[in-house]
């Protein structure tokens, strides 16, 4: 009882979230005994092609939705469709999943997926060779929905050690070098350019102190020559 409570309240809460119609179709689909063939849905995400080092490990992911609940959800990861590494049997929603791992695979394949909460069949694959490139599927049965099977599939692309830090480490190092390059050398022409401004500042002031004295000589010369001169100079001082 209680299963069938959770998987219902699942339902409708996957259900009425895509779409009010979508869910009207599926129940009447239920209704009508006709399960739709959308009902499990396989995922890898987004991004379909992966590209990783050779001698890396890399992670498969994969996901299943379906509006129609779990039970007995059979699941596989093959390589290039029929080369099958792992299998697993989710026995209803909210439960661990058994998995049974394919011996030529068993020593690199690691199940990392989560069915309990996250509806997540990842795996890693470890110490990848050049010959792991291409695709991976993985694939859901489930016979709530009379055993139609589903799949999503991954490419892997593998690349050589060099040309994986070529294209993803090192460029973004450039970029940060050309940047340090460029702002030391703004920095130094702004420095420069900071110097020579300073430099004629103090080559003008120095001259005009050389002036300076020659004026401030005659003046005091002509103080000491006559009051006149330095009366007529204290005068516009209190009217400013
Ligand atoms: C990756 O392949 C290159 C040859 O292309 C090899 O020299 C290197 O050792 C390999 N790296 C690993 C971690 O296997
Ligand atoms: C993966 O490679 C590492 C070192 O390269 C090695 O120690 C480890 O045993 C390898 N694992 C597998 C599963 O081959
Ligand atoms: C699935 O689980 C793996 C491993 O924990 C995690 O890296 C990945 O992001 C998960 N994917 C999703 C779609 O939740």
């Amino acid at each position: 009882m209680e299963p069938g409570e959770q998987q219902r309240r699942w339902f409708f809460h996957r259900c009425r979230t895509s779409g009010d119609m979508k869910g009207v179709s599926i129940l009447v689909a239920l209704l009508l005994g006709v399960w739709g063939a959308q009902a499990l849905e396989m995922s890898v995400g987004k991004v379909t092609t992966i590209e990783a080092m050779n001698g890396s490990s890399v992670l498969l992911p994969c996901t299943y939705a379906s509006c129609i609940g779990i039970f007995n959800l059979e699941f596989n990861w093959a390589y290039n469709k029929t080369d099958y590494m792992i299998r697993g049997l989710i026995p209803m929603e909210g439960k661990d999943a058994r998995i049974h791992m394919y011996p030529e695979w068993s020593d690199r394949v690691e199940f990392v997926g989560n069915t309990k909460t996250n509806n997540n069949i990842s795996i890693v694959l470890m110490n990848i060779t050049f010959e792991d490139a291409g695709e991976y599927t993985c694939f859901g049965k489930n016979p709530k929905e009379k055993n139609s099977k589903h799949s999503a599939t991954l490419t892997l692309v593998v690349v050589d050690e060099n040309v994986y830090i070529r294209r993803y480490l090192r460029d973004p190092v450039d970029n940060t070098i050309t940047t340090i390059i460029m702002s030391v050398v703004g920095a130094i022409i702004g420095l420069l350019v900071l110097v020579m401004a300073v430099k004629s500042l103090v080559t003008r002031f120095v001259l005009d102190k050389n002036k300076e004295p020659l004026v401030s000589s005659t003046a005091n010369d002509n103080s000491e020559n006559g009051l006149n001169s330095s009366k007529a100079e204290d005068k516009p001082k209190p009217k400013a």
